[in-house]
């Protein structure tokens, strides 16, 4: 029995990866199970608060009370977010994203030409979510409390520094170890501006329901 401690907090999530089409059969996007970032909207939800979920394509059932709103490419989701952070109070941007997408999707199928010659992709950057969100006026005021994700092969603590300031987020949480793809457990790195601790290797339910509690404490009242 979950104690209440996100109680009266509208929270805002990303999950999964991005889909960038290439053209009508084809694209990219990012390694990214989703489940992670289901389990903190579960974990969120048995903790009180209004949960509001920003799915990329994934293939998990939506949490009991869940709000879910099914986005495709990192573009539908920036919209999707920027449509539902007005009223939050706390964005945790699980959502692997991915960095690119191509700079004219192609509305036919792209056909091999025989040349043996592959088709000359361009790429374009994706907007960065976390970021945006992090510098809106509301994140800056502290209305809106904003939690960034990072999965690193190497050097993870000096990484999430560096990516907390880059991003400008209160709090960014690694993923320890190798890939966690998939799996049903992870163990997490807290980094903020008082130094880091870990939360060891656990079910990622388990660990959903001690972040949950972390961002609580940290939250201002
Ligand atoms: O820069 P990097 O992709 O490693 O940052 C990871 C964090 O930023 C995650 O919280 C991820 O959800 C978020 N992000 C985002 N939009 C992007 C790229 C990353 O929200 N385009």
């Amino acid at each position: 029995f979950a104690p209440k401690v996100l109680a009266g907090q509208k929270v805002l999530i990303t999950a999964g990866p991005t889909f960038e089409a290439i053209d009508p059969v084809r694209g990219i996007t990012n390694l990214s199970s989703g489940k992670m970032g289901f389990a903190i909207a579960r974990a969120a939800r048995e903790a009180g608060a209004d949960v509001t979920l920003v799915a990329g394509p994934v293939h998990l059932p939506t949490p009991r009370g869940v709000r879910r709103l099914d986005v495709k490419s990192a573009q539908n989701m920036l919209e999707a977010v920027e449509g539902q952070a007005q009223g939050a109070t706390l964005f945790i941007a699980t959502a692997a994203v991915a960095d690119w997408r191509v700079a004219s999707q192609s509305t036919e199928k792209i056909k091999k030409d025989g040349s043996g010659q592959p088709p000359a992709l361009n790429f374009v950057e994706n907007p960065d979510i976390l970021a945006r969100v992090a510098q809106s006026p509301r994140a800056q005021s502290g209305a809106l409390y904003c939690v960034g994700f990072a999965a690193e092969s190497h050097d993870l603590l000096a990484h999430a520094t560096a990516k907390r300031l880059r991003k400008g987020v209160p709090l960014l949480v690694g993923n320890i170890g190798p890939a966690t793809f998939g799996q049903d457990d992870n163990a997490l790195l807290l980094v903020d501006e008082q130094g880091h601790r870990e939360l060891p290797h656990a079910s990622k339910r388990a660990l959903a329901q001690q972040l949950v509690a972390e961002i609580a404490r940290r939250l201002p009242r």
